[in-house]
């Protein structure tokens, strides 16, 4: 098999095993910059909730956890690649009595045994080489009626990214969420062009035009990047 140009930047078995709370945390974006306009955006759509939802690199399943729990009609499957996470996950889940599963995945391959009204991927397309070919992957295993929800890097933060690589520590610090030793390894598939979208680009790919999650979450907060990390859908 011919060697993969670009292997995984961060090796998140280890990445999840050595997390303390703090790491979690950071390595937790959704539940801080996307939970709010994700409901505001599921409650607008399907406002009886998704009946099935999967979240792909879910990390510590925040969103698994909040949709599971404000729609406990709603079956939720959370993916990520990492055991160590996962595990924790299921820990978390058989404390509760709601209808949530996790499962491994490993992007850009997902062919799940079933369909979901509702796919997200969040904070994860940055660090899968093959960005295109996982957004047909996911997006074939949205329901038809159903939504495709990512968030991706474009070329806009492609340049910021990129001059944050060349002098790290001009710009992080130990204050800042990414560590400046790591972070031009961390986000090389970015800086590099390898794992950049479009809204053009998506729409090639899966003839549908993505939309703004904030055009149907206008009541939400727009986090600071999101102009050079959108977060849009695109129905099927
Ligand atoms: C920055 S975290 C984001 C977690 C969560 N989606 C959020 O936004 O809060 C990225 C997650 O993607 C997972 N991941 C990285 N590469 C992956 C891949 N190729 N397939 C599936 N999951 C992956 C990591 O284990 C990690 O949990």
């Amino acid at each position: 098999m011919a060697e993969k140009r670009y292997p995984n930047t961060i090796d998140w078995d280890e990445y999840w095993n050595e997390a303390d709370e703090d790491v979690r945390t950071d390595t937790s974006p959704s539940a801080d910059l996307v939970l709010e306009p994700f409901v505001e955006f599921l409650d607008a759509r399907l406002p009886d909730g998704p009946d099935t939802y999967a979240d792909v690199g879910c990390g510590p399943g925040d969103l698994v956890f909040e949709v599971s729990d404000r729609y406990p009609e709603t079956t939720a499957v959370g993916y990520d690649s990492a055991e160590a996470v996962l595990a924790e996950n299921r820990k978390r889940a058989r404390a509760t009595n709601l209808d949530i599963s996790f499962e491994r995945a490993v992007l850009p391959e997902f062919e799940p045994d079933r369909r979901f009204d509702v796919v997200s991927c969040l904070f994860t397309l940055c660090y899968v080489a093959d960005t295109e070919r996982t957004i047909e992957q996911l997006y074939d295993a949205v329901e038809p009626g159903g939504y495709l929800v990512i968030h991706y890097h474009n070329r806009l933060a492609q340049a910021h990214y990129r001059t944050l690589a060349e002098s790290p520590h001009e710009y992080l610090d130990e204050d800042s969420v990414w560590n400046p030793e790591t972070f031009a390894d961390r986000f090389e598939l970015v800086v590099e062009g390898e794992s950049l979208l479009s809204y053009e680009r998506i729409r090639e790919i899966l003839g549908t035009w993505p939309q703004s999650v904030f055009s149907v979450a206008d009541d939400a907060e727009q986090y600071g990047a999101h102009r050079h990390e959108p977060l849009v859908y695109v129905p099927k």
